[in-house]
């Protein structure tokens, strides 16, 4: 599972209660996040050279792209060019936020770079078709730069937080949504006030749940759940190991005992981009 930093934790955290005989590998780009701001194409390079490490180098048996950018940038390239399968976030999100509303009027926030990419309009489009949703499905899809930048600092509830937040979620508010999905990993854990601004009637909608639920159905289709404990998780950073540790400690919980640190050479991300 990898993120641009630290937001892909909320869904390393729903992974490791669900199925906590599974060995989880976390990296966090944390050397160059934000990924929001970047072009798709540069952060589909990336995604890739991740997915190399994680996939060939280390084994793993699954990704989870547990970053809505990424996801939105190359879910379908790394599919393409890697022979395990490969989990998104925003599927799983916008089919959480459409059990969630009652009245058909939702929000979606999320980086420049993802609701730029229109993945969400897409993929909320194409699940009310599939669903045959009761209702008309009216989206407001507003992207909120600035949010990660906070969360990477540690700073979640504060009067500039607050501020940043009335004045970015202000059309939510005046389209009357009922739900409001998260889609960027890092937003739950700004989800205090963001709630307290777009009001408390508002469900707020996080995909980290729903991706471990689609991970355990692929894990039980294609018969490669663990069925026994296979030890704990390595977490990888990027960036300086000392502040990955306390930071996502803090975030995640006590099973983040320590991180290891890798370094990409020069700045060849070896992908041509999309
Ligand atoms: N957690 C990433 C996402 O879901 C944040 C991207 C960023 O680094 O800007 O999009």
């Amino acid at each position: 599972m990898f993120d641009s930093g630290f937001g892909g934790l909320t869904v390393a955290r729903a992974v490791m209660d669900l199925m906590p005989h599974e060995e989880l590998i976390y990296l966090g780009d944390t050397a160059r996040y934000p990924y929001g701001p970047r072009k798709l194409s540069e952060v589909a390079g990336f995604a890739h050279q991740i997915a190399e490490e994680l996939i060939t180098k280390r084994g793993a048996k699954v990704l989870i792209v547990a970053c809505n950018t990424a996801a939105a940038a190359a879910l379908e390239s790394l599919r393409a060019d890697f022979d395990v399968p490969v989990l998104g976030v925003i599927e799983p999100g916008v089919s959480s936020l459409l059990k969630a509303t009652n009245t058909g009027h939702v929000g979606v926030i999320g980086t420049v770079g993802t609701i730029g990419s229109g993945a969400y309009q897409r993929a909320v489009a194409a699940t009310a078709a599939r669903t045959h949703a009761d209702h008309h499905v009216e989206l407001t899809a507003l992207s909120c730069p600035g949010f990660v930048e906070f969360v990477e600092r540690g700073v979640f509830d504060t009067e500039q937080v607050r501020v940043l937040a009335e004045r970015l979620l202000a059309p939510a508010v005046e389209s009357k949504i009922d739900s409001l999905l998260l889609g960027c990993t890092h937003y739950p854990y700004l989800a205090r006030t963001i709630s307290d601004v777009v009001g408390h009637e508002v469900v707020l909608v996080s995909s980290a749940d729903e991706t471990a639920f689609a991970l355990q159905e692929v894990l039980v289709e294609l018969g490669l759940a663990a069925d026994s404990n296979q030890g704990s998780p390595t977490f990888i950073t990027t960036g300086d190991v000392n502040s990955f540790e306390e930071l996502g400690r803090t975030l995640l919980g006590p099973e983040l005992t320590s991180a290891e640190q890798i370094t990409w050479p020069g700045d060849d991300i070896g992908y041509p981009g999309i």
